[in-house]
């Protein structure tokens, strides 16, 4: 399965380096060429000698080495690299990747490589949930590496919580999607291409959406009172063009119907830019057919001004009340003419979150709604995170923490995905 496969993986000092023994094993019997390298504080959790003897390569510790062959040995290595795992990655490791730093072998041959990275966190939970090394993995996703949730369970302290590295055979199938399935492949941004459509996931599993066409709706619908004034809200298009960036790191063809929005959009998608809720809904039914994923993350205006003045209305002359008509429920309208799309809306609450988000997950035939309630501090309008509940079709309800609006995407696309795939 991944014969010829030449794997370049990294081995830092965490206690779950145990693991990455079986996950070279596995890789080995599956045909690939593993060279494994560890950082100093590895090699004194498991010896060098047991991944040399499985790989049946030599183990790389120290970068100044007697060199093994007459070239650079970690340039030719970087070379020749289908694919760089890092497993476990400690905090410490993974800081110096985002950082630049590379002052062992592990961390020089990352800044060398051009091929796709894999990056398997392990840690404690509470240093796992630390601002520092949320931001360095932010920032290492944001070139188009990958990087495997951990699993929550009990940890080596026997306290519980998110931080386990995940099981051997979750880290091969993560690899094997990758190196196998085909997808545009991440690649580190020394090949200059980490922004153009690279396979990205928050969850386990990188499910893939190769070869399909989501259709993602960002921002604000603005309906015209007159020629200079008009109904909108505050939606500023982050989660909307979040949720657009995680679909194409998955390898998806993405196109945005965007209406109003102040924030910049995702490189490598096509924007079809929209005032009016009716121009949301034609935009939208023209390429239903034709779509797989259908992500309603825009704040559709649910009514608009029965009789635009196509002149400005004066002073002198204002009306004593606007009389507005109900917008089309463009989401609903789709859920009706479904024939095999995945169909997931949002929901902006301000009460009763999760039951009202329920009705609307019924009443337009979604597959989920994900429910924002807007007056959470740092959710919802204008904010870069948010906190979430995911209502699926079967009754289940996901609390999700709050975080950032990208992770959420991939958080809720690593879900979707296998259901578009379906
Ligand atoms: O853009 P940001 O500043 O990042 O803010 C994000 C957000 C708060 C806008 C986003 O997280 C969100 O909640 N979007 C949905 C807003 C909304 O319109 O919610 P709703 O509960 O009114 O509508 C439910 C669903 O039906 C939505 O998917 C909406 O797009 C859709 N709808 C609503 C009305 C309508 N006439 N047609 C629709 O398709």
């Amino acid at each position: 399965m991944l014969e010829g496969k030449q794997i370049l993986f990294g081995v830092s000092g965490g206690i779950a380096a145990y693991k990455a023994v079986e996950v070279v094993n596995r890789l080995r019997k599956l045909g690939a060429q593993v060279h494994v390298i560890m950082t100093p504080a590895a090699t004194k959790l498991v010896a060098p000698l047991t991944f040399q003897t499985l790989s049946g390569n030599p183990v790389r510790t120290e970068i100044l080495d007697e060199p093994k062959q007459w070239n650079v040995e970690h340039i030719s290595l970087a070379e020749r690299a289908d694919l760089m795992i890092v497993a476990p990655a400690t905090a410490n490791v993974i800081g110096k990747m985002a950082n630049g730093i590379a002052d062992d072998y592990l961390t020089t041959e990352f800044l060398a490589v051009t091929c796709p990275v894999l990056v398997c966190p392990a840690m404690n939970f509470n240093m796992y949930a630390h601002p520092a090394v949320r931001k360095n993995l932010e920032t290492l996703r944001s070139w188009g590496h990958r990087v495997l949730e951990p699993e929550s369970g009990p940890l080596a302290s026997l306290a519980v919580g998110k931080g386990r590295l995940p099981e051997p055979e979750t880290i091969v199938r993560a690899i094997v999607d990758i190196l196998g399935s085909g997808a545009p492949a991440s690649r580190s941004p020394a090949s200059g291409s980490a922004e153009s459509g690279t396979p990205e996931s928050g969850g386990p599993g990188v499910a893939s959406l190769d070869g399909k066409t989501v259709i993602v709706t960002a921002g604000a619908t603005r309906e015209p009172i007159d020629p200079v004034r008009f109904i909108t809200n505050r939606s500023s298009g982050k989660m909307g063009f979040a949720m657009a960036q995680a679909a194409r790191d998955l390898g998806a063809r993405v196109v945005v119907v965007a209406g109003l929005t102040s924030a910049k959009p995702p490189d490598g998608v096509e924007i079809i830019e929209v005032e009016t809720a009716e121009q949301m809904r034609q935009a939208l039914l023209s390429r239903y057919e034709m779509t797989d994923l259908v992500i309603k993350a825009a704040a559709v205006a649910d009514f608009r001004p029965a009789k635009p003045s196509t002149q400005k209305i004066k002073k002198t002359g204002q009306p004593a009340a606007i009389e507005l008509e109900l917008n089309p429920d463009i989401l609903k309208e789709l859920g009706e003419l479904k024939k095999g799309q995945v169909l997931v809306g949002f929901a902006a609450e301000t009460v009763d979150t999760v039951n009202n988000a329920k009705k609307k997950l019924d009443d337009k035939n979604l597959d989920l709604i994900v429910a924002n309630d807007v007056t959470d501090p740092g959710s919802g309008f204008g904010t870069d995170t948010n906190r979430v509940w995911l209502c699926w079709r079967d009754g289940r309800v996901e609390e999700l923490p709050l975080m950032s609006k990208v992770e959420l995407a991939r958080e809720i696309l690593g879900r979707v995905a296998p259901l578009v795939r379906e």
